[in-house]
């Protein structure tokens, strides 16, 4: 498994992979604004150069922001978002962040689990955060020191 740098020639796959993962997917406007905004944008591929997953982060002074985390459909569950997030987690330490945090939908299950087995904690709650099917959803912020 290779992590390299997200190019605009990768955001096909990318794209490919988020509509099929996310009920409200970014769009081809978030990843370029990403990617032109120097967010640390990563993609995760095999050995056959095929895109596994990805990975978006922003940096502030001291402190990280993971916007998005994704691992293709077909290769979750084999231990691949643990590593891309640990693959994160050590990107963010070597630019001497002290703290990752993000945001997750409450009914998110899979990565709230991810998170919490990864040392990340609760740190507040927005209520109605995100529109949802039927109204709308909470986010639940969590973070970890570094
Ligand atoms: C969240 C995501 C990145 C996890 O990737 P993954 O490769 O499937 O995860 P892993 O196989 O490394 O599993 C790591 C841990 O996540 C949790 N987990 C993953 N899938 C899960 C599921 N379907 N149900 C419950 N827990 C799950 C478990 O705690 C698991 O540890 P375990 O295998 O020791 O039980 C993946 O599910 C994904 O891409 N989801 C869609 C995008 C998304 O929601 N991103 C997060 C936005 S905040």
């Amino acid at each position: 498994m290779i992590l390299r740098d997200m190019t605009e020639a990768d955001l096909g796959g990318v794209l490919a992979i988020e509509r099929t993962v996310h009920e409200h997917p970014w769009t081809l406007g978030n990843f370029s604004d990403a990617l032109r905004s120097k967010y640390q944008c990563k993609v995760y591929e095999s050995a056959a150069q095929e895109l596994i997953g990805y990975a978006v982060m922003m940096l502030a002074v001291d402190e990280a922001e993971l916007l998005d985390i994704a691992i293709a459909s077909s290769q979750q569950r084999k231990g691949l978002g643990r590593k891309l997030l640990n693959e994160m987690l050590a990107l963010a330490r070597h630019h001497e962040m002290r703290r990752l945090v993000l945001e997750v939908r409450a009914s998110n299950i899979s990565a709230i689990a991810l998170y919490r087995s990864a040392g990340f904690g609760d740190i507040g709650l927005r209520r109605d955060y995100y529109p949802a099917h039927g109204g709308r959803e909470d986010a639940i912020l969590m973070g970890r020191g570094l």
